[in-house]
């Protein structure tokens, strides 16, 4: 099978399709053809080695968590799928793998997609859709009512932790830069701050900030939280509760039941899954490349083409 590897880990740009074999499924192991693979922040942070003590991973090494494919065939005791499902999945960051033409996966984490959706837009959703879901309720306890300011709401985590807010009743403001505010709009924020000119502490009584930024963002969002109100973030692990306010940090673990509500959006019509560009397998380190630079409009995306 085609999978775009490293030897090394490094620079993105060393990325490169070859020629690899695939290992038989294992006992509850499905076979999954895939199509399309989603790119994250974290595969570029995987190819850099920079993840190494959080997951490890052996060279060489295959980036890529999310992907949907079409499944192939099963080992034994594998349930919950059948050859010719089509499926969305996600690939422990360690194992990496996605960025391929093929790869297994637990049959019973994969879920199933509707005819109307398509590859791409499966696998958009694993990482960031899961995320924003763990970041909003298991995280911020989010309500009805309640107020949610979103940092970078035109990214992937962003995008859908907007439309995940408003669809449980919240009060949603979201940050992007000046040409990505209408985005912000369409994807259901009652306000869109440009970060870059207007000012996101002239908020208050916020109730959940969802900080994806870091750093300077992260520092000033706890003048906006209301008593009581948490400050989840994505990137600092350190962080600590302050002035009694929560802070939190998100760790995302599982896909599958997030997913299955993600499924269940996509049915009702209430799930705008944004996808910035796709490219090639051969061009995966491109894909990583529009990553890297901090500013895709909803989501990357690999295709397999055949
Ligand atoms: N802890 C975890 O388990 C976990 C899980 C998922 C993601 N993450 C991390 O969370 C971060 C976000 O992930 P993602 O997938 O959403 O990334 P992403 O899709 O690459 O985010 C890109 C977006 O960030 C926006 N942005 C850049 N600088 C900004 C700023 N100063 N203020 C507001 N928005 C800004 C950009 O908007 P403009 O182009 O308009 O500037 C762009 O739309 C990454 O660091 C990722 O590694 C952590």
């Amino acid at each position: 099978m085609q999978a775009a590897s490293i030897q090394d880990f490094g620079s993105h740009a060393a990325v490169a399709t070859q020629t690899i074999a695939l290992p038989p499924p294992g006992a509850g192991e499905a076979v999954v053809r895939i199509e399309a693979a989603g790119v994250n922040p974290l595969d570029v942070k995987m190819v850099a080695g920079h993840m190494q003590q959080v997951f490890p991973a052996a060279l060489p090494y295959t980036p890529g968590t999310d992907f949907s494919g079409v499944v192939t065939s099963l080992g034994t005791d594998a349930h919950g799928v059948k050859v010719g499902d089509r499926v969305v999945g996600r690939r422990a960051p360690g194992s990496g793998g996605a960025f391929a033409d093929y790869t297994l996966a637990q049959a019973g984490s994969l879920v199933v997609i509707p005819d109307a959706m398509s590859h791409e837009q499966a696998a958009a959703l694993p990482t960031a859709f899961g995320t924003a879901w763990q970041a909003l309720f298991d995280a911020g306890k989010l309500g009805a009512g309640q107020r949610v300011l979103v940092h970078g709401g035109a990214g992937g985590v962003g995008g859908f932790a907007i439309q995940l807010a408003k669809r449980c009743g919240a009060w949603v403001a979201a940050t992007a830069s000046a040409g990505n505010l209408g985005l912000l709009r369409e994807l259901g924020a009652d306000e869109a701050i440009d970060y870059r000119a207007d000012d996101f502490t002239r908020l208050s009584g916020v109730d959940l900030v969802l900080d994806t930024v870091g750093g300077a963002t992260l520092a000033r969002s706890w003048q906006v939280l209301a008593e009581g109100g948490t400050l989840a973030t994505l990137v600092d692990f350190a962080i600590a509760p302050r002035d009694g306010r929560h802070g939190s940090f998100v760790f995302f673990s599982d896909a599958a039941p997030a997913l299955r509500e993600a499924m269940a959006m996509f049915a009702e019509g209430r799930l705008q899954i944004v996808i910035d560009s796709l490219y090639p397998l051969d061009h995966a380190a491109a894909a990583l490349h529009k990553v890297a630079s901090g500013h895709a409009r909803g989501k990357v995306v690999v295709r397999t083409v055949r």
